[in-house]
């Protein structure tokens, strides 16, 4: 049976955050070290110590926003200890993440640089749970303020004259766990003492995130909105799509067809769970001023055999494509509430667009599906509306987003959630006359094909011509264990 849709190309009105595409950098495993940081004298070509590899794949996805240095890593992190001469940094205990040593040669001024050299937003993560109020105000005023001040006289001791924008901090992460074990009451009445002190020293005012709840938990949503709602920016949410137990998460490559579908269907769970906090958000703040920022997600899976437990290092197949498409559709679709997210995260943890391997790198299913999406950064949603959709498992076969771009220009986004079949869509065309299609999509042989280190190239996107317009009616024959974006001119 066909799935159908109806698109309203002339109703859209909420426009897509650009930085629902964005990503997050803790320092955990080899993502900051190894996966961006290799240092000054490394032979692995860098700039500025952060190798060229990673640069110019990153370059590609235009990342709007990255959110560091953690994560829990934040809430025991002194950005002190990670300024000035390399060789007087101080060397710490990672106590969160395989209790290595960090060297602290990855700080401020290094994740800055990385940020310029990116063209991203940086997004930083206070330390709420173990820092102090002083540490933070030291550090906005280290980083932003333009005149004479103890941190800014430091700063340009330390190489940099100018200061740097800074637009996201986030006021603490999961303080429900890691970053302190606090009551939502607790939790509120400290982060409106901290933000208190969050002074702009440039012209646009800083954007404040509180930390909020994970999964289902909207008792913390409500007490935070009720007490803090009116002192915040931004509220986060965090949700890691783990196919069983948390404490037997299920392999990353090794998986049959039934966890095939058991992920995706805990990776649309986010569709609800979305709703669930809006929904409260909606009672205190129905003019949404507040945003919503789900600065961590992804797919959680076991490490990879013989690897460190506490680095969280695992491969990414074509399911993982899946789980981001879903998961980016989903986000575009609560676009008007949704003001960014954050993959977890970036290089060689969790669900990463990059793995690294000494001087050798591959790009993951997972960054093909950011390559292809980011055709909806600051586009205007369309909702689609779905008239019919095969179900196998109870979840739907075909999941889609649509928006339209300043050039007016459509671009649908489609998974084929099918371990097996293809996808006959009909989307009705509405409201606007189309008559041009070209696409891309993303498939490869097997449920868990992935790009290895000996074979890179395994699983990457394609040019798709099965598509057409008539009458219409746009038809795509979609391959099954698919994700694909059409462009309509
Ligand atoms: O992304 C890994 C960890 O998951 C983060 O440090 C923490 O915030 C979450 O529990």
């Amino acid at each position: 049976m066909e799935n159908k849709f109806v698109l309203n190309l002339d109703l859209g009105k909420d426009k897509i955050n650009k930085n629902i595409y964005g990503h997050f950098a803790e320092h955990l495993g080899r993502c900051v070290y190894e996966g961006l940081w290799v240092g000054l004298d490394s032979e692995i070509p860098n700039t500025h110590g952060i190798r060229n590899d990673v640069l110019e794949a990153l370059k590609e996805l235009s990342i709007p926003v990255l959110r560091w240095p953690g994560g829990c890593f934040a809430e025991e992190y002194h950005w002190k200890d990670g300024v000035g001469p390399y060789e007087k940094r101080k060397r710490m205990v990672n106590a969160n993440w395989g209790k290595v040593v960090e060297n602290n040669h990855f700080g401020t001024h290094e994740f800055l640089t990385l940020c310029e050299l990116l063209g991203c937003e940086p997004y930083i993560n206070i330390n709420l749970g173990g820092g102090t109020v002083q540490e933070m105000q030291e550090w906005i005023e280290y980083i932003t303020f333009d005149g004479e001040s103890p941190m800014a006289n430091w700063r340009k001791e330390n190489g940099r004259e100018k200061p740097w924008k800074l637009k996201y901090i986030g006021l603490g992460n999961e303080n429900w766990g890691c970053g302190g074990n606090m009551r939502p009451e607790y939790y509120a009445d400290e982060y409106r003492r901290y933000q208190t002190f969050v002074r702009n020293y440039q012209s646009t005012p800083i954007y404040k995130i509180a930390c909020g709840a994970s999964d289902y938990n909207t008792y913390w949503t409500e007490v935070l909105m009720r007490e803090a709602g009116r002192f915040m920016d931004g509220l986060s949410l965090h949700y890691y799509t783990v196919p069983h137990t948390w404490e037997d998460k299920g392999s990353a490559t090794d998986f049959n067809e039934d966890e095939w579908y058991l992920t995706l269907k805990k990776a649309l769970a986010m569709d609800e769970i979305i709703q669930k906090h809006a929904t409260i958000m909606d009672k205190y703040d129905p003019q949404k001023r507040v945003g919503l920022i789900v600065d961590e997600w992804g797919a959680w899976y076991n490490v990879e055999p013989g690897t460190n437990p506490g680095f969280l290092y695992q491969q990414n197949t074509l399911r993982d494509a899946l789980v981001a498409g879903i998961t980016l559709n989903i986000l575009n679709s609560h676009c008007d509430r949704v003001h960014m997210a954050n993959i977890a995260q970036l290089v060689n943890v969790l669900q990463s667009v990059i793995l690294t391997d000494k001087e050798k790198m591959v790009k993951t299913p997972t960054y093909y599906v950011f390559k292809m999406y980011k055709a909806h950064m600051d586009a205007t949603y369309i909702p689609a509306e779905v008239i019919s959709v095969n179900k196998i498992d109870n979840i739907p076969q075909i999941h889609i987003s649509a928006s339209k771009n300043g050039a007016g220009d459509v671009n649908i986004t489609i998974c084929n959630l099918s371990a097996d079949s293809e996808g006959q869509v009909h989307i009705d065309l509405r409201g606007e006359e189309k008559s041009k299609v070209t696409g891309e999509i993303l498939t490869a042989q097997h449920i868990n094909s992935r790009n290895t280190f000996e074979n890179p190239r395994e699983v990457e996107t394609k040019e798709f011509n099965e598509a057409y317009i008539e009458n219409g009616i746009l038809k795509v024959a979609l391959p099954a264990k698919s994700v694909a974006r059409l462009t309509l001119g």
